[in-house]
């Protein structure tokens, strides 16, 4: 079949080469120039393991390429994913501004157009967006609106692209239906067929929950800190029961990344709007907003405050194997030590130049040693194996104090207390 994929970001991108893996004729479209440029040479303006070599692959085999220009290529295609971005707007909703321009644009060219389109909204939309998108087109007979929530893990964004833990789509047409059908047909996992409301509903209440289970375990894990109780030990325990499960019962230094943060808000919001309320989702919100600040809190009480202090920052994306950093715990981090007067220095295997652009004044160092050496205290804020698993004799050497914060409950607590180091996670009590 096929496809346009409009909006080449995390999301479009991995659609774009997964559906070209699978042997459609895939087009990418974005309105940045540059980054257009940059796949068109088969250079992936994003991190993504394995993304790349396959954009490449795809590129000499023309099962994929990428252009700026819609008006050239909604001819041919059979289907049209919408893949823009949907932000926070400054009242915490969804902001459609990119949506709707995209929209726009797309239905000039679909209405002088003959052939049958299906138009699938993938960017994560509050409820009822897809129903009103719908009634833009409502007198193109040829186009059919679905919408096919994106459930990909950035990290391993690619392979849970082809290997998806579901498919829904949300449809109110056979044809558009069966189009889907044609074009999933390599990928087996379960689908759920249903209306489109219902689609961006199942897309939020994920979201949601999985921010739920993150604030709930970073909640008891400050209780565990008072109690001496220690929360991986806990977790273990909740996670063997098969109605809990292990997944997304880490305590640490709270969530982030482009969807969690902003996704939980939208909700909320869209709750308001309709004067409704979802006081439990605030709270997880709030809980996780306030964790950077629990942590520096117990951080200042171990070395009795960090002014001048030297403290290595290990791992700044917002979480292993991206160099995604929006609404990075580390990016709070920063701002809160910087403001208590901390001299920073931070290691990242990939996000380091992002982070440079809005904090120029810390140091970037190219290895977490060099992020150790001389310094008073360390904390690991993402969990990227090559901070994790360390030479802690040369740490301890490197170190001017063996002092340890584990944001992420990653390093092994015991054996550092055993060897000299003092360790404080989050909730652990090794
Ligand atoms: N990133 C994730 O892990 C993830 C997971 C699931 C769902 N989502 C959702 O998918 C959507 C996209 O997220 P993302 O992380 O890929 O965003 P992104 O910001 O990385 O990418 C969006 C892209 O759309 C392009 N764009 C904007 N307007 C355009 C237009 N009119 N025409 C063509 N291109 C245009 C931008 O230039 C950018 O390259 C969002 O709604 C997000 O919530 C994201």
């Amino acid at each position: 079949m096929n496809l346009l994929v409009i909006g080449t970001g995390y999301v479009g991108l991995t659609t774009a080469v997964s559906f070209a893996m699978q042997g459609h004729h895939v087009t990418g479209i974005d309105v940045i120039e540059e980054k257009v440029k940059l796949l068109q040479q088969g250079k992936s303006p994003i991190y993504e393991p394995g993304l790349e070599p396959e954009l490449q692959r795809a590129l000499t085999k023309e099962t994929l390429a990428f252009s700026t220009s819609m008006a050239e290529h909604v001819g041919e295609a059979d289907v049209i994913y919408l893949c823009v971005g949907t932000p926070s707007g400054s009242d915490g909703f969804a902001d459609l501004r990119y949506l709707e321009q995209a929209v726009e644009t797309l239905r000039t060219f679909v209405q002088a157009s003959e052939r049958e389109h299906v138009v699938v909204i993938k960017s994560t939309v509050p409820v009822g967006t897809s129903d009103r998108i719908a009634a833009i087109f409502a007198e193109d007979k040829h186009v059919h609106v679905v919408t096919n929530p994106e459930f990909l893990r950035e990290g391993r964004a690619l392979q849970d692209s082809l290997e998806p833990s579901r498919i829904v789509i949300g449809a109110d047409r056979k044809e558009a239906i069966a189009i889907m059908d044609q074009l999933y047909a390599k990928i087996t996992a379960p689908r759920v067929y249903t209306t489109r409301t219902n689609a961006e509903m199942i897309k939020y209440a994920s979201n949601a929950f999985l921010a739920t289970r993150i604030s709930f375990m970073n909640e008891l894990a400050r209780l565990c800190h008072t109690l001496g109780a220690d929360i991986e030990v806990v977790a273990e325990g909740m996670g063997l029961d098969s109605r809990i499960g292990p997944e997304f019962l880490g305590a640490g230094v709270g969530y982030g990344g482009s969807c969690f943060p902003k996704d939980t808000e939208a909700l909320i919001q869209l709750a308001r709007r309709h004067q409704s309320s979802l006081s439990l989702l605030e709270t997880v919100r709030d809980v996780n907003r306030s964790q950077v600040d629990w942590f520096v809190e117990r951080m200042v009480e171990t070395i009795q405050g960090v002014r001048q202090k030297r403290i290595a920052l290990l791992g700044l994306s917002f979480k292993p194997e991206t160099d995604d950093i929006r609404e990075a715990p580390s990016l709070t981090l920063i701002e809160r030590l910087q403001k208590e007067g901390a001299i920073l220095t931070a290691f990242d295997p990939i996000a380091s130049l992002h982070v440079k652009q809005l904090y120029p004044n810390l140091s970037y160092v190219s290895s977490p040693y060099d992020a150790l050496k001389n310094a008073d205290a360390a904390i690991l804020v993402t969990e990227w194996k090559e901070c994790v698993q360390l030479d802690w004799q040369r740490v301890k050497q490197q170190m001017a104090q063996p002092v340890l914060f584990d944001g992420r409950n990653a390093w092994p607590a015991g054996f550092l207390k055993e060897n000299g180091f003092t360790y404080l996670g989050v909730g652990r009590h090794a």
